[in-house]
């Protein structure tokens, strides 16, 4: 049924690393490149494809090679990937002149090095009101995402999870042009009705980068697997962490097929490592093979043609937006025409009782669970270790339990050096005091000891009681799962997604919508794990869209975003404004979260709709993968997009922004503006109702934002909510009022 790829380059190197077979020598050392000199991969951008064989992509790559290589063989040994389905491009090992020569050629509109990247459940969904219990109206009316065909840009798949079971599913749709590629561990059988297609890409990476994992499609890392059973996994009944987080483990849209494309591999050290030109041939393949929508875990050039291409072929694409919050300005994958994702917390915590030798109950959150050889719940003596990030050798902490404060630094870095001068030092027990992160994967894996996560408050609570007391002891129990509006409020922006603006794109709004991101359980190997990250909230989104998508076949990327956008909700589960947790705390705004945390069931029926035609984004962004010679001073502003929101960062005077939207609800329909302007700028929108018939199914309304004061000013942020009875389409809007041009206050 998997159409063989026959990839001599793919094999051969395969072979090479894993010494399988010796048949394919020939093969190996006319294809595999060897590294010499101070050779580069470089990633070139030809445009869109000008020839209909894909065998004629490749020659005229060739072609333009041999401009500035000298041989046929010295082209075999420099190209490594052709881009020919969905664009036209190539990667090629080439010194740095090379790569100079070849950006003058007039078909060349950009040479870039290939730079490496890095990747960034039950409940989750739920809590978006997707429950499969009580089945919603968008899960039945999708057919839970039936035949839709999500792509998942990642490292891999571990196929005998129980999510990827495809039991009761039916053929694979006649539509899919992909392969099975086979490699270690991994057979044509692997592939399924479920995994409907795997390919691997790993030019450019060592062999010493590529030997800690599979040469093929499987996961070594888990961080695929996860993410593909988060958007796509079948339902598995009494997944869990150790007793934690139990419930029917399911994707967003269950019955939605996986298409597997490995680009990110497993390191020595455990770390996620690919390439720009891994990820840009595994993009390629998509559109050939006939991806519906493709969800990209990892953080990557920001100038992804790629990407572009596919949102013109109509795949859909899902990005995350990083893991750098609350930092502002650090939001990743930030091209106008993905969807970027931020992280958001659900209404599940995992409170753990610590208990003080005065009696002193403290609530701490973590994942600690007895385990089977553990000294159990005992009271032990507590000791303080400061920051931890020195070695604890004054101290004698053995058998003790350790409390740790780490004041600034995210918790990320300082926990596990914490955890491990702890642990070096023979303590049975860790305390740590930060601030929020959100992130309770830290403490996931405590190599056998309960360590817990406290705030600056409960450790000044414990800092107090050691004073006082000769011999302080305290007592960590197993936690527990809490779910629901009892406990905090939900959803929240986690501490280290991503904030806008974007650097990249300041007249656009990013990220564009938060999901849920925080301690998200999903398939990992043949078990279940607990993972954080803008990286667990991107499939999310991925799977409503393929939900939207079943629901909706002809909308297009653009319309299928604007859906989500304009749908999301900026409140929380009791009405009030959604929090973003962060240095300090505050009420979330837009480039915490876009438009809102993502809300599926609305999403199905948003009533209008901002619709972009894929063409469009030339006039906008032509700059962007051009010569800058070539660029055209006369580009319209990014603002004037048809985006479902709207950023202004240079407000000087009066600007007119154009929107048009179009009317998918019932045929009659009158909508009314809700203007809320940004503090500081007076916004008028004309016409302010919208009169929709038969015969009027799409209007144009300007709106006009004047600036109120003159000032370098920082953002101020505001919405335009168009209401009719039954819908409200509500977009964002930011605007920095200014004087001067890149001029910083950070003093
Ligand atoms: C996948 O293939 C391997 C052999 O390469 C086999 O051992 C394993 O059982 C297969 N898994 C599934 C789910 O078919
Ligand atoms: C801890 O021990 C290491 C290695 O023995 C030593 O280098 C370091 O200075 C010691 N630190 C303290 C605080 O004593
Ligand atoms: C620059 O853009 C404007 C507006 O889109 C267009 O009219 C003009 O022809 C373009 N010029 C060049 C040199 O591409």
């Amino acid at each position: 049924m998997y159409p063989a790829l026959h990839n001599c380059k793919q094999r051969s190197s395969e072979m090479e690393l894993h010494r399988l077979a010796p048949l394919l020598l020939v093969c190996l050392c006319m294809l595999l490149p060897r590294a010499h000199g101070s050779r580069k991969l470089y990633v070139a951008y030809l445009g869109e494809r000008k020839h209909g064989h894909p065998d004629d992509v490749v020659a005229s790559h060739h072609g333009t090679l041999s401009s500035i290589l000298q041989s046929k063989q010295e082209i075999l040994d420099s190209i490594v990937y052709s881009y020919k389905h969905g664009f036209s491009g190539f990667a090629a090992l080439l010194t740095k002149e090379q790569a100079r020569q070849l950006a003058e050629l007039p078909e060349v509109i950009s040479v870039q090095p290939s730079r490496r990247y890095k990747t960034t459940t039950t409940r989750s969904w739920d809590f978006l009101g997707l429950n499969d219990k009580v089945p919603s109206e968008l899960l039945t009316r999708s057919r839970y995402g039936d035949d839709i065909i999500i792509g998942l840009i990642d490292t891999g798949i571990w196929p005998e999870s129980r999510s990827f079971n495809d039991d009761g599913y039916g053929p694979v749709p006649s539509r899919w042009k992909g392969v099975c590629q086979t490699g270690v561990g991994w057979d044509r059988g692997n592939c399924s009705r479920k995994i409907i297609g795997a390919r691997f890409y790993h030019a450019g990476l060592t062999k010493e980068e590529l030997k800690a994992d599979y040469l093929s499609p499987r996961d070594a890392r888990g961080h695929g697997t996860h993410t593909a059973s988060t958007a796509a996994g079948s339902a598995v009944e009494a997944a869990g962490f150790h007793g934690l987080a139990t419930g029917t483990a399911r994707g967003g849209a269950p019955r939605a097929r996986i298409a597997v494309y490995k680009s990110v591999w497993r390191s020595a050290a455990g770390a996620g490592v690919g390439t720009t030109a891994t990820v840009l041939a595994a993009i390629d393949d998509a559109i050939h093979d006939g991806v519906d929508v493709l969800s990209l875990s990892l953080v990557v050039e920001e100038n992804s043609f790629g990407a572009l291409h596919a949102v013109q072929n109509g795949v859909t694409v899902v990005y995350a937006a990083g893991n750098s919050g609350p930092a502002p300005q650090l939001v990743r994958n930030t091209a106008p025409w993905v969807i970027t994702v931020a992280a958001s917390k659900i209404d599940r915590s995992f409170p753990t009782v610590v208990t003080l030798g005065n009696k002193q109950q403290i609530v701490a959150q973590s994942l600690y669970y007895e385990a089977k050889n553990s000294s159990g719940s005992t009271f032990r003596l507590l000791a303080d270790g400061g920051l931890c990030v020195d070695a604890l050798n004054g101290t004698d902490v053995r058998g003790q339990i350790v409390l740790c404060a780490a004041f600034q630094s995210p918790p990320f870095l300082l926990f596990p050096i914490a955890l491990s001068n702890v642990l070096d030092a023979g303590a049975s027990g860790l305390i740590f005091a930060q601030y929020s992160m959100d992130a309770l994967d830290v403490v996931a894996d405590c190599k056998g000891i309960p360590c817990v996560l406290v705030d600056m408050d409960m450790a000044n609570q414990i800092s107090n009681y050691m004073a006082d007391a000769s011999s302080p002891v305290a007592k960590i129990e197993p936690a527990r799962t809490v779910t629901g509006e009892v406990e905090a409020p939900a959803p929240k922006v986690a501490a280290f997604s991503s904030r806008g603006p974007s650097v990249n794109y300041p007249e656009i709004i990013k990220p564009d919508i938060a999901a849920p991101g925080a301690s998200i359980l999903a398939a990992k190997g043949d078990s279940y794990a607990l993972l954080s990250g803008t990286s667990m909230a991107t499939p999310h989104v991925a799977g409503v869209v393929a939900l939207l998508k079943a629901l909706h076949p002809d909308w297009s990327p653009a319309a299928l975003k604007s859906a989500i956008m304009t749908t999301a909700s900026v409140t929380d589960v009791r009405g009030m404004p959604i929090l973003a947790q962060g240095l300090p705390r505050k009420f979330a705004d837009p480039f915490d979260y876009g438009a809102g945390n993502i809300n599926p069931t609305r999403a199905a029926e948003p009533g209008l709709i901002y619709d972009i035609d894929p063409s469009d984004y030339k006039k906008f962004f032509g700059c962007t993968f051009k010569k800058s010679v070539q660029c055209n001073a006369t580009m319209l502003h990014g603002y004037q997009l048809n985006l479902p929101s709207i950023a202004i960062p240079d407000l000087r005077h009066p600007i007119t922004v154009s929107r048009t939207v179009t009317n998918i609800g019932d045929f009659n329909a009158v909508y009314r503006a809700v203007i809320e302007s940004p503090a500081g700028v007076r916004m008028d929108v004309e016409p302010s109702v919208l009169v929709f018939d038969a015969a009027s199914k799409v209007i144009t309304f300007q709106v006009k934002l004047s600036p109120l004061w003159r000032l370098q000013g920082a953002y101020t942020f505001g919405s335009l909510t168009w209401l009719n009875g039954q819908n409200t389409v509500r977009i964002p809007i930011a605007a920095r009022i200014t004087i001067h041009d890149f001029y910083a206050d950070v003093s």
